[in-house]
Parts: structure tokens; sequence; C-alpha cells
């Protein structure tokens, strides 16, 4: 809630200003600076479109008021946490990208839960936008490790966020009805359920292993997440500057504990290497595990 003293008569949109040159560069470099994401001119209306609809919600009709509103204290900063679920992109699917997921079941889960071993698998799922890319990894996990047999493992998936949004879709996680397809089988019978005629939940024994958190990348050196078997990052650096991709990588690879396994996507960065990764998978992934 904005206070008493703040716009709050709703603009038509159609009636919201165009945005200069410099005030596209004041926004382009606060949401830089607070994310890592990076807007390029081509995408400008994509900023403008989030702005105006948020705007237009809070009674705001000049772009410059609102920026100074979003800048004012405690205000702007509840004011922030709404604006920046419109101002970055939650597209995403169950099971986005096969091979990924074929690498962690078929050839880093076998050696990490051999006969005979014991302990938990930490996964944390960074830049989860609305779950299904954790529930996909608890899926993976979940069955793997059961087709594994003899071990004692257990495990658990932390997905982490900047949109609380995002996050609370997540949380319930109910989907549209048409999306189940995306899941494969047999995954799609044994973790989901259909309720009603127009959506699927993902079963309760699966939801108990994902806990769903606020999180901003940027702030990776600060994380109480360490000592991690997996970190799962897909579509995130891609919006990020690339001077910034590697320092993050770099922190979040040493989250890692040794032998676990760092999956990016494949187009989110080029030439990365670290001396305490080595790089695994074929072609088709960009994947890292930590060397012992
Ligand atoms: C395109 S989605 C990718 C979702 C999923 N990883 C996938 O590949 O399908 C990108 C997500 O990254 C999140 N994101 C962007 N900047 C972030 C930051 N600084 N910290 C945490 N999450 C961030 C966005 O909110 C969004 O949900």
């Amino acid at each position: 809630m904005l206070s008493t003293s703040a716009p709050q008569r709703a603009m038509p949109f159609a009636s919201l200003p165009n945005m200069g040159e410099e005030e596209f560069v004041r926004w382009v470099d606060l949401l830089e600076r607070r994310t890592g994401v990076l807007v390029p001119p081509g995408r400008k209306s994509f900023l403008v479109t989030g702005l105006r609809m948020r705007m237009r919600e809070t009674g705001y009709d000049d772009f410059q008021t609102y920026f100074n509103e979003v800048l004012n204290g405690v205000r702007g900063a509840m004011e922030w946490a709404t604006l920046v679920d419109r101002l970055t992109v939650h597209e995403t699917r169950f099971f986005r990208h096969e091979p990924s997921y074929d690498l962690i079941a078929g050839e880093w889960l076998p050696e990490i839960a051999r006969p005979g071993s014991s302990g938990a698998i930490h996964a944390w799922s960074v830049g989860c936008a609305t779950g299904e890319e954790a529930y996909s990894l608890a899926m993976v996990l979940d069955r793997g490790l059961r087709s594994l047999g003899d071990h004692r493992m257990y495990f658990g998936v932390t997905a982490t966020d900047i949109s609380n949004a995002a996050l609370s879709v997540g949380r319930i996680a109910t989907y549209p009805r048409e999306r189940q397809a995306e899941i494969p089988e047999p995954f799609r019978s044994e973790y989901t359920e259909l309720q009603g005629s127009d959506s699927f939940v993902i079963s309760e024994s699966l939801r108990k292993r994902v806990g769903f958190a606020l999180f901003n990348l940027l702030e990776v050196a600060r994380a109480p997440l360490k000592q991690l078997d997996l970190i799962y990052c897909q579509n995130v650096f891609i919006y990020f500057a690339r001077e910034r991709r590697r320092k993050m990588l770099e922190a979040l690879a040493s989250r890692l504990k040794p032998g676990g396994l760092l999956v990016l996507g494949p187009g989110e960065i080029t030439g990365f290497t670290d001396p305490s990764l080595t790089r695994v998978g074929g072609r088709q992934t960009l994947a890292y595990q930590r060397l012992g």
C-alpha cells in the first residue's frame, strides 16, 4: 500500500506519457543496479509497459514522480517489491531443458548416490520463477534416487527468486491443466493430480521437498546456502550484463561442495572457466562439477 499522500486515482493507460531517452536510462540503471537485469534499448517497450501498468494501478501519471516514489525510503522499498515483478521475465516450463535433467539423472546422480551411501542432497533452483523448474528437479531427484536403490539418501530443493508474486504461485503448486503435458511420463502420472477441470496440482509428497524463498541473486555472497550438491540456474544470467555474469557464476560455484554440480542454461555464458570446476556433460548442456 502506498501512503495516503501518494496519488491513488487510476490513470487511463493511453493517457500516460511516452518515456524520453534520459528517463529510460535512469530506469534501466536502477533496475540493473538492484537486480542485475539489463534492459537493452530494443526492449524499451517491455520496461515502459511494466511501469505503466504499475503506475496506472497506483495512480501516478509521470515517470519522474513515480521514480522518486520508488526511491522514497520504506514506502519506496515496498513499492519496489511489487514493481520488480512487473519488470522481470518469468517465462518458464516444466522440464524446460531436458538434456540438463538427463545429465542429472543419468550421470551425476548415480555417482553421488552409490550403493551404501547416505546423507542428504541439497539442491538450489536459482531464479525459479513460478516453481516449474524446482518441481521438475524434485521429480528427477525423487525418482532417480528411488531407482538407484541401495542407499539412504534424502533430498530437498530450495527455490529462490526476486519476485514474490512468482514465488506465491510456486508455493500453491497449482497450474493450468494444459501445462500438464509439459511433464513427461512417468513423472506426470506419479507426481501430479488433476484438480477440477482446469488445473492440476503437484503431489503433496513432492511439495514437501521444495521450499520457496525470496532471494536476490546479486546478494549471493551473503546467501545462507552453502555446501550444496546441486545448483540449477537457467535463463537468469542471459538477462544480466556480460561483465556481471562471470563474477556471479564464480560466487554461485563457491556455494558447491566438492563433487557438486552447477547446471546452467546452454546460452548463459561463453568461455567460462574456473580452476575449482571441471566441465561435465555433452555439448547439449552447460554444466560444471566442483573438484574434490
Ligand atoms: C526467465 S525466468 C527463468 C525461470 C527458470 N529458471 C527457467 O529457466 O525456466 C527468470 C527468473 O529470474 C528471476 N530473477 C531475475 N533477476 C533476479 C535476481 N537478481 N535474483 C533472483 N532472481 C532473479 C526473475 O524474477 C525470473 O523469475
